[in-house]
């Protein structure tokens, strides 16, 4: 599907937001001024290397930044209007879980091995929307039918231990959608899976959005998964965006550097013996980010004026936006 105009009014819109972790003298500037719009129906792909700034930007719109040593620094996290980052703990809970909902890459973790998975999908219910123990019990029947647990609702009485991991991942994004969230992140969740299993969770995420409608953030390392399941595509490059487009037009005129060798080290049918292009490099410290553009040491198109002069994301064209001095130019004969 392709994704819808951006006239309409996101669900969500993160506005410049900064993030700084203070360890002592040391600050590191995890978020430089993001910026993100999403849209009901949509999901909407960031993917970026390790280190640059995806989880930090998930946990703030959960509400669940740290702080110390976080600490928001500039900007809003707009959702259905309200600007959520000056509300106090209690209403920011309102919002989580409710109206903004998450699912991990590794659900293991953060199922309880105490509880069967019916105990801890009624409890959101109960808690949440205020259904009796009984309700409850029928909304989990149907989550986890809806999920591809089955229909009889067995999987209620197990124990997170008794699920294989892509069970456990259905099991996990059962309790997410429980009360029905307008927002859906999901962190890097097919990341521990197999590939046969990271498929039927892609489709799995994808027919959710469909059916009850909602805003996804979906976050991975890897293009070619994001490509698999977005409508539209941020790049994230040391704490900014670098590039921003529905899926097609991302993938058809890649403008960043940085793109275009993350699209290049994606396997493909047609490059079958092909040597993938790794990129040299690493994502730099959040507290050692370079002065200019921050992948200037990295980029085979860097110039003088790169370590001198951030570049701002502006648009290219009309819905691509692109934060660099040498936008759709390239290196590559
Ligand atoms: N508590 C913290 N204190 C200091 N720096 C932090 C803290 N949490 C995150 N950072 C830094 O913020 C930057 C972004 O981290 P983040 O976890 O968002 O990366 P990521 O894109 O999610 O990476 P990955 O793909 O490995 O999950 C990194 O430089 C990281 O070291
Ligand atoms: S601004 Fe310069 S260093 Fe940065 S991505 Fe563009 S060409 Fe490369
Ligand atoms: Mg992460």
């Amino acid at each position: 599907m392709e994704a819808k105009s951006s006239v309409k009014a996101p669900l969500l819109a993160v506005e410049n937001l900064g993030v700084c972790f203070t360890h002592g003298a040391m600050q590191a500037h995890a978020l430089r001024g993001i910026d993100l719009e999403f849209f009901k129906e949509e999901i909407h792909g960031l993917v970026g290397e390790s280190g640059s700034g995806k989880t930090v930007t998930s946990t703030c719109i959960m509400g669940l930044l740290q702080s110390p040593p976080g600490e928001i620094t500039s900007g809003k996290i707009v959702y259905d209007g309200v600007d959520m980052v000056p509300l106090p703990e209690p209403e920011k809970r309102l919002y989580r879980g409710r109206k903004i909902a998450m699912v991990f890459q590794e659900p293991g973790k953060y199922l309880n091995p105490a509880f069967k998975i019916g105990d801890q999908i009624t409890e959101m219910l109960i808690l949440h929307l205020g259904l009796d123990k009984k309700a409850a019990r029928e909304r989990a029947v149907h989550l986890l039918d809806l999920v591809g647990l089955g229909k009889d609702g067995r999987v209620l009485d197990s124990y997170p231990h008794e699920l294989s991991g892509g069970m456990k991942q259905r099991a996990m994004i059962a309790i997410a959608i429980s009360c029905d969230p307008g927002f859906l992140i999901a962190d890097e969740p097919t990341t521990a899976l197999d590939v046969t299993l990271q498929l039927q969770i892609l489709r799995l995420i994808k027919k959710l959005k469909d059916i009850l409608g909602m805003a996804v953030l979906f976050i991975s390392h890897d293009l070619g998964v994001v490509k698999e399941v977005a409508d539209r595509v941020s790049v994230i490059y040391a704490g900014r965006i670098v590039e921003t487009s529905t899926k097609g037009k991302l993938f058809e005129n890649p403008l960043h550097p940085y793109t275009k060798l993350l699209m290049l080290s994606i396997p493909s049918a047609q490059r079958r013996g092909v040597r993938l292009a790794t990129i040299p490099g690493r994502v730099p410290d959040a507290d050692k980010t370079p002065e200019g553009c921050a992948f200037h040491p990295r980029c085979p198109l860097a110039i003088e004026r790169c370590s001198r002069e951030n570049p701002s994301l502006g648009d290219f064209e009309e819905g691509h936006r692109v934060a660099c001095h040498r936008a759709g130019e390239s290196w590559i004969n």
